[in-house]
């Protein structure tokens, strides 16, 4: 396989739940091997939303710790804070200059996020959210990006975006392509699995939540049904029940369900043991790590100076070709 240039990232918002685990990180730890990786901390978009300056490097700086706890390898991928490669920002601006404000408008994760606020009030910042991600990805010119569904419809606008400089200054970037793990693109919350789990939200199992934790989340978890039978709590369930189970309770519990004679209860206590064990080694690893946040700090200024240098690259290039001296 040919091997492709690679870029992801991960809001620094909070730590994160096993949605982004199994819809993003996991395919990161995957395509290490396999391609040229860039993954980052958006640390940028993170002030999208409302925060905290204090808790925002703390969680910059442990999201960059559970990167490496879960197996991210600093050595084998580029791996780094978005705010340290100022050209991301740079980028943004020259693509917000030639992104209609129609495409912004029609984004789903604007709409939702905005839902009934006074538009007149929501910060520019969360409007030009995805122009800032197609700079992200095309600054490396990545050809493929693994995310979960929800950044799909952002992928689209990158592509577009790409398309748009290739035809105003010339052919300068690929048009990316998003990767999918399609099981597990979409997880759900669990009180609300109408929804996505999310950061924001505060409806998900963290993978760093303690084995009590987890059961008590879990054993809140939805499994009411609709009018047809129908239930998306359970479908959710079951698919977290094939990531982390085994075998043989994956079979007792569908057999059950066929049969109606399945235990709710059970199958939450049976999946919160497989999910606290799942990441037990990941739960030390990470305690380890933050106990030498220096070695975290200096993994980061690496992977910063590494990515800087095509950034540059790129930026000299696209400044060139729209006239900029
Ligand atoms: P969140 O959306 O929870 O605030 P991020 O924005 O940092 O988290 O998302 C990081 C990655 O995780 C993205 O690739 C995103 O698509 C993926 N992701 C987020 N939520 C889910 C989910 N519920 N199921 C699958 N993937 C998800
Ligand atoms: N917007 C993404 C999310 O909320 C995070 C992100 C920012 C990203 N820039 C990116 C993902 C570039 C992939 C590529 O999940």
């Amino acid at each position: 396989m040919k091997k492709q240039t690679l870029v992801s990232g991960l809001r620094a918002s909070s730590e994160p739940h096993i949605g982004n685990y199994l819809g993003a990180i996991r395919q990161f730890l995957k395509y290490q091997e396999l391609h040229d990786c860039n993954f980052f901390i958006a640390d940028l978009h993170t002030l999208t939303t409302p925060f905290e300056p204090k808790e925002l490097r703390k969680n910059a700086l442990e999201v960059a710790a559970d990167y490496i706890a879960l197996g991210l390898d600093p050595k084998k991928s580029t791996l780094y804070l978005q705010s340290q490669v100022a050209e991301h920002a740079e980028l943004a601006w020259i693509f917000n200059c030639i992104t209609p404000l129609g495409e912004l408008y029609r984004m789903t994760q604007f709409k939702d996020k905005t839902g009934s606020a006074n538009k007149e009030s929501v910060n520019a910042g969360l409007l030009n959210y995805p122009v800032l991600m197609a700079a992200d990805i095309l600054l490396y010119k990545a050809e493929i990006v693994p995310v979960g569904e929800d950044q799909v419809q952002h992928l689209e606008l990158a592509r577009v975006i790409a398309k748009k400089f290739n035809n105003q200054f010339g052919k300068t970037f690929p048009e990316p392509k998003a990767l999918l793990e399609s099981e597990t693109a979409r997880i759900m919350s669990l009180n609300d699995p109408e929804k996505k789990m999310s950061k924001t939200g505060g409806q998900g199992i963290l993978i760093n939540d303690s084995p009590a934790e987890i059961q008590r989340k879990l054993r809140k978890a939805v499994t009411a049904t609709d009018a047809t039978g129908k239930s998306k709590g359970v479908d959710n369930l079951f698919r977290l029940l094939r990531e982390f189970g085994n075998k043989e309770q994956i079979q007792f519990f569908e057999n059950a369900y066929q049969e109606n004679t399945i235990k709710f209860s059970e199958l939450k206590d049976i999946l919160s043991e497989d999910i606290a064990h799942y990441f037990a080694p990941f739960r030390e690893k990470r305690k380890e790590l933050l106990n030498s946040p220096e070695y975290i700090a200096e993994a980061l200024a690496d992977g910063a100076e590494k990515a800087r240098e095509r950034a540059r690259a790129t930026m000299q290039e696209v400044k060139k070709k729209v006239g900029l001296l």
